[in-house]
């Protein structure tokens, strides 16, 4: 079931983590570090765990890559919250690092969240130094100003905007945000591999799409008990999403169609990679 696959990615990355921040100091930086790598679905981790696990890599070096990529998801998130971009107090059902400590622990331990991520993909545990420097290079593309920073870049640009974004204006928004690190985690399995990415990179790339829906559905009919997060913002905040755009039963059906895509992706896998399908099914089916 997908659900306890899902979990029990979770809990592994949720070890490692404990394991890699045991030693530092008890700064509040530090403090809020930990803090704010708890919890969580750990959708973008169980991707690298699952795609490494296709490609018949061992989980005890897939870890490593999966570790990284929640703690580089878990510094967008804190900056995110950050009271100068969306102004949230509720994360995963605790508060925001910069409501439990302040704004400046917050912009440092999510930078130090960033640098973490790098030191865990250079890891000699991840492979050899080729594939170390191949994980450390697509990282930062992912993650930099061509990949999340532009997206949420284009996304707070968005917000003082006085005509609406378009369709492909919020497709690239959407794929920088949201996805380009889900592409980054479903393609870690083939890289640390040394095997062709592009089915993967095909899936995730619906899949991100699909994701970010999702979540932009979950903003205007989610349960905040349950989301764990602040909801019913984005129209306030003049977000650009494909609800804002489209409207919410259209979203739906776009969301369906990237879940259907992501999956026809996955052919050259064979049934192999049915986890997989069911992650791009829960993706558009999850409340939280
Ligand atoms: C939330 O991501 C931010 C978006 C990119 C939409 P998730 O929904 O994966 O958040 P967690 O990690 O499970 O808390
Ligand atoms: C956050 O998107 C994307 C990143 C952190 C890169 P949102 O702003 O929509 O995420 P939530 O709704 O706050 O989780
Ligand atoms: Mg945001
Ligand atoms: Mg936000
Ligand atoms: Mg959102």
């Amino acid at each position: 079931m997908f659900p306890q696959r899902l979990a029990q990615a979770a809990e592994r990355i949720q070890l490692h983590f404990d394991e890699v921040l045991r030693d530092l100091s008890p700064e509040p930086v530090v403090q809020a570090m930990a803090y704010a790598t708890q919890g969580g679905k750990r959708l973008r981790g169980f991707l690298v765990l699952e795609s490494a696990r296709l490609h018949g890599i061992d989980a005890a070096r897939a870890i490593w890559p999966a570790t990284a990529i929640e703690a580089l998801h878990a510094y967008s998130l804190v900056h995110d919250d950050l009271p100068c971009m969306d102004d949230d107090d509720l994360r995963r059902g605790r508060p925001t690092v910069h409501v439990k400590w302040d704004d400046a622990v917050a912009v440092l331990a999510g930078d130090a969240l960033q640098s973490l991520a790098f030191e865990l993909v250079s890891r000699p545990e991840c492979g050899s130094a080729e594939t170390r420097a191949e994980l450390a290079l697509s990282l930062a593309r992912a993650s930099g100003a061509r990949g999340m920073v532009l997206g949420q870049a284009l996304d707070m640009a968005a917000e003082a905007a006085t005509t609406p974004l378009n369709l492909d204006q919020i497709t690239t928004l959407q794929a920088g945000k949201t996805g380009a690190l889900i592409e980054w985690s479903a393609c870690a399995g083939a890289r640390l591999a040394a095997a062709d990415p592009e089915p993967l990179r095909q899936y995730a790339s619906a899949l991100g799409l699909a994701f970010q829906i999702a979540d932009d559905i979950l903003d205007v009919e989610g349960d905040a008990d349950k989301a764990g997060k602040r909801l019913q913002k984005d129209a306030e905040a003049n977000k650009a999403t494909f609800v804002s755009l489209l409207g919410l039963a259209d979203a739906r059906a776009r969301a369906l169609d990237l879940v259907e895509q992501a999956s026809a992706a996955l052919d050259p896998y064979g049934s192999e990679a049915e986890t997989l399908r069911a992650a791009a099914r829960f993706v558009i089916a999850r409340d939280s």
